[in-house]
């Protein structure tokens, strides 16, 4: 299964793909870590994106599918993938689903989390990344047991360059503009699955779940 998470910057993402990827057995890649990683490495790919990420713009198309459809022939996608971050405009979602064409496969379902403005600005202003497995935390809705330690990893929590709110805000101008086109390309194909993001982490990825059941059936 091939699954494509839509949203805005805070909607929950990476949370939902982690949740996802555990009870679906598939591989969970996000665009954003990779470049954090490659930042974090101080390899040239990271130094290509980095202006781009603090600016809260999107990197160039070429540098991101690139990454994207390498890192997706890697052994661990062939159970199939949740992409979470990527595509973010109509070139990505082209390039993608060409590349899935070559090689038999193709996206089944687009889930688009829906959150409010004022919801995400919460989310993003209070969350903690964990700089080892990059898992998200948020002070108020999911502290770590122990402050700024991941309960996963052990590793140090930190917080993002991005999750500023002038950055928050340009991150939400671009979402609008050049990925909520996406929500139209993706349902005109038939494979949208919008779903509410307001609610207990849980309640939301069951939401999700039950969601991709009922479109599978249609
Ligand atoms: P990226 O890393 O993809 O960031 P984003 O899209 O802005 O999304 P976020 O990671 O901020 O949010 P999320 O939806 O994953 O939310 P999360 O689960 O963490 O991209 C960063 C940058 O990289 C871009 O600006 C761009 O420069 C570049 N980039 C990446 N992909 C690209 C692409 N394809 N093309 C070009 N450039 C690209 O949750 C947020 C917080 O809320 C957490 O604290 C979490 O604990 C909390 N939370 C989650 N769910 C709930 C809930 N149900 N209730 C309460 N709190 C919750
Ligand atoms: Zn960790």
């Amino acid at each position: 299964m091939y699954i494509v998470l839509l949203g805005a910057p805070g909607a929950g993402k990476g949370t939902q793909a982690a949740l996802l990827s555990e009870k679906l057995k598939l591989a969970h890649i996000s665009s954003g870590d990779l470049f954090r990683q490659a930042l974090a490495n101080g390899t040239e790919l990271g130094k290509q994106a980095k202006m781009y990420m603090e600016k809260g713009q999107l990197v160039p198309n070429e540098v991101t599918i690139k990454m994207v459809l390498d890192r997706i022939t890697a052994p661990d996608c062939k159970n199939g993938i949740i992409l979470d971050g990527f595509p973010r405009n109509l070139e990505q979602a082209g390039a993608l689903d060409k590349a899935l064409i070559e090689t038999g496969e193709k996206i089944d379902h687009a889930v688009y989390i829906k959150v409010s403005e004022a919801e995400l600005l919460s989310r993003l202003t209070g969350r903690w990344v964990c700089r080892g497995c990059q898992a998200p935390y948020h002070e108020i809705s999911s502290p770590p047991k122990k402050a700024g330690v991941c309960d996963k990893c052990g590793g140090q929590l930190y917080q993002r360059a991005d999750d500023n709110t002038q950055t928050i805000k340009k991150r939400l101008q671009v979402f609008f503009a050049e990925t909520a086109p996406l929500i139209d390309y993706y349902s005109k194909a038939g494979k949208l699955v919008e779903m509410q993001g307001e609610g207990s982490m849980e309640e939301i990825s069951q939401r999700i779940i039950s969601g991709l059941k009922t479109k599978a059936k249609k």
